[in-house]
């Protein structure tokens, strides 16, 4: 049985009930419209956790004023049905208010590795982000907290702030789920026609070869890796490329030397949605 829980306190004071047992408590912060993705992630709190907690909560801190908040897909009886299903024990659905009270003016801020990439294309998006997270771990007070490696800056961005912030949780980076022909899984794939959809493979492709060119014996500059991505980007039928980028993975800044890993990431739009991906290159 899953419960809904709304309340702030009320989902403090089970978290607070929970760690005086001593459980170890999993927690999948989730903006809903739920798919393989986040399941993948409840699966593995569920091995790794004796309490299995998600949030629902379509965070408007992290969206731009020209963004898609008011459009973001909200299927709550959906997503509670499968939080139900895959055996969690808390559905955390707060309300905006509850979350942004009157009066409220406390951010975290990350700063050097939130600023290139998404931090540059989405100026206050990790302000948002971070400040939502370290508020969700305030309230759920979770042993292990669990992030995909889809949103690769915004699991840095996470693991970061928990550090600087000496907060008590271990975070957990899990694997991207893709669909068959390599997409991979967000939400805001249910805003893609059939034909965007199997465009929208095309992204993935690029990047693998782009990784194969980091990976060649004699490798390409950085830049001539990222132009050559950028080309067959912009030849994916549909596609409005807005960066690919290859970075040092954990600075975001250029990488320093060719023998390093390197994080190859880019963000293209399909009509008004936009996608993000990425591969790592391991060396
Ligand atoms: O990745 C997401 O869904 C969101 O950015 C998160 C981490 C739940 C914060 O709102």
């Amino acid at each position: 049985m899953t419960r809904v829980i709304a309340s702030l306190p009320a989902m403090q004071g089970q978290a607070l009930r929970w760690r005086r047992r001593g459980r170890s408590v999993g927690f999948v912060p989730t903006m809903g419209a739920l798919h393989d993705g986040h399941l993948s992630l409840v699966q593995r709190a569920r091995r790794e956790n004796d309490i299995v907690v998600v949030s629902i909560f379509v965070n408007p801190a992290q969206f731009g004023p020209q963004e898609d908040l008011k459009k973001y897909p909200r299927p709550f009886k959906r997503d509670a049905a499968l939080c139900r299903k895959a055996g969690v024990d808390v559905l955390f659905h707060p309300s905006p208010a509850g979350m942004y009270p009157p009066g409220f003016q406390t951010w975290v801020t990350v700063q050097n590795i939130a600023k290139p990439l998404e931090g540059e294309h989405r100026p206050g998006h990790f302000r948002g982000v971070a400040t939502v997270v370290a508020k969700l771990f305030g309230i759920v007070q979770p042993t292990r907290a669990y992030f995909g490696k889809k949103d690769f800056q915004q699991l840095k961005v996470i693991e970061r702030m928990a550090a600087d912030l000496n907060l008590p949780v271990k975070i957990i980076p899990c694997p991207t789920v893709r669909e068959a022909g390599g997409l991979a899984r967000s939400s805001r794939n249910v805003y893609l026609s059939l034909e965007e959809r199997l465009a929208a493979n095309g992204v993935r492709a690029a990047l693998r070869a782009g990784a194969e060119l980091v990976k060649s014996k004699k490798p390409a500059s950085p830049t001539e890796i990222e132009r050559s991505v950028r080309s067959k980007l912009k030849r994916i039928p549909g596609a409005r490329v807005q960066y690919a980028r290859l970075v040092d993975p954990q600075t975001f800044g250029a990488p320093k030397r060719v023998k390093d890993d390197a994080l190859l990431a880019a963000a293209v739009y399909f009509g008004r949605t936009r996608l993000i991906d990425n591969i790592l290159i391991k060396r």
